[in-house]
């Protein structure tokens, strides 16, 4: 019996303390209930919501961080939108990121950080061009963002200034970029009972 704990215990040791995974419809209750923890209440005023609102993310650009037993302890989302214009009149493709959270009895633990550069490297590898978003440059410039990327863009709302950040994810993608953020992702469909109707 001692030497089956023993397994056990060893199998859990070398287990990582959590996964990053792609969201699924089952893990939306829990992504909600962790923001709404971990944002309160007033999050659905940002005007990053606007850009959000009545949406899906972007192809693949839902994440999670399982523990493991399973269950959700950070979420990050990415969605599709057009940075503006170039100077030539050519609207730029890009991403919003947000929100990003985890869970408050296991933050420190790399989680965000983990979820950030999962989300990054799917973005690339799914061809975008930038990602924006509006946060703490603290955090986010370990990861490349910066305040100057988005310096002649606009939030479609209130927003501070020195936390609307950009990271270009091909060089040059938002050079000359201005004008208003625009949701662009593709629209939740309508609920049966109004299809119905
Ligand atoms: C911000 C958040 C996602 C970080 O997740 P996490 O798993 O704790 O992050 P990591 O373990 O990868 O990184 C921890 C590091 O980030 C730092 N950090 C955390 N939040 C920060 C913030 N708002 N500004 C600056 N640094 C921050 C920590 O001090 C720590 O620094 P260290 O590495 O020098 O010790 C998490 O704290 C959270 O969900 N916060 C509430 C929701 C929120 O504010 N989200 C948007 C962030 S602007």
């Amino acid at each position: 019996m001692a030497a089956v704990l023993d397994s056990v215990r060893a199998f859990f040791a070398a287990a990582p303390a959590f996964v990053i995974d792609h969201e699924t419809p089952a893990d939306v209750v829990a992504r909600e209930t962790l923001l709404d923890r971990a944002m309160g209440a007033d999050r659905r005023t940002k005007s990053s919501e606007k850009i959000r609102y009545g949406r899906v993310p972007a192809e693949g650009l839902a994440l999670v961080a399982r523990d493991r037993a399973g269950h959700v302890i950070g979420t990050i989302r990415l969605w599709n939108i057009e940075a503006g214009v170039t100077r030539d009149g050519h609207a730029i493709d890009a991403l919003l990121l947000g929100p990003l959270a985890v869970d408050g009895a296991h933050e420190g633990k790399g989680i965000g950080s983990a979820l950030m550069r999962a989300a990054l490297l799917e973005a690339r590898k799914r061809g975008h061009g930038a990602v924006l978003l509006v946060g703490d440059a603290s955090y986010y410039e370990r990861f490349g963002f910066s305040a100057s990327k988005a310096q002649h863009l606009v939030m479609p709302g209130p927003f501070a200034r020195d936390r609307f950040l950009g990271l270009e994810l091909k060089a040059g993608w938002l050079e000359g970029a201005a004008g208003m953020i625009v949701a662009t992702g593709r629209k939740l469909s309508q609920p049966r009972s109004i299809r119905a109707a």
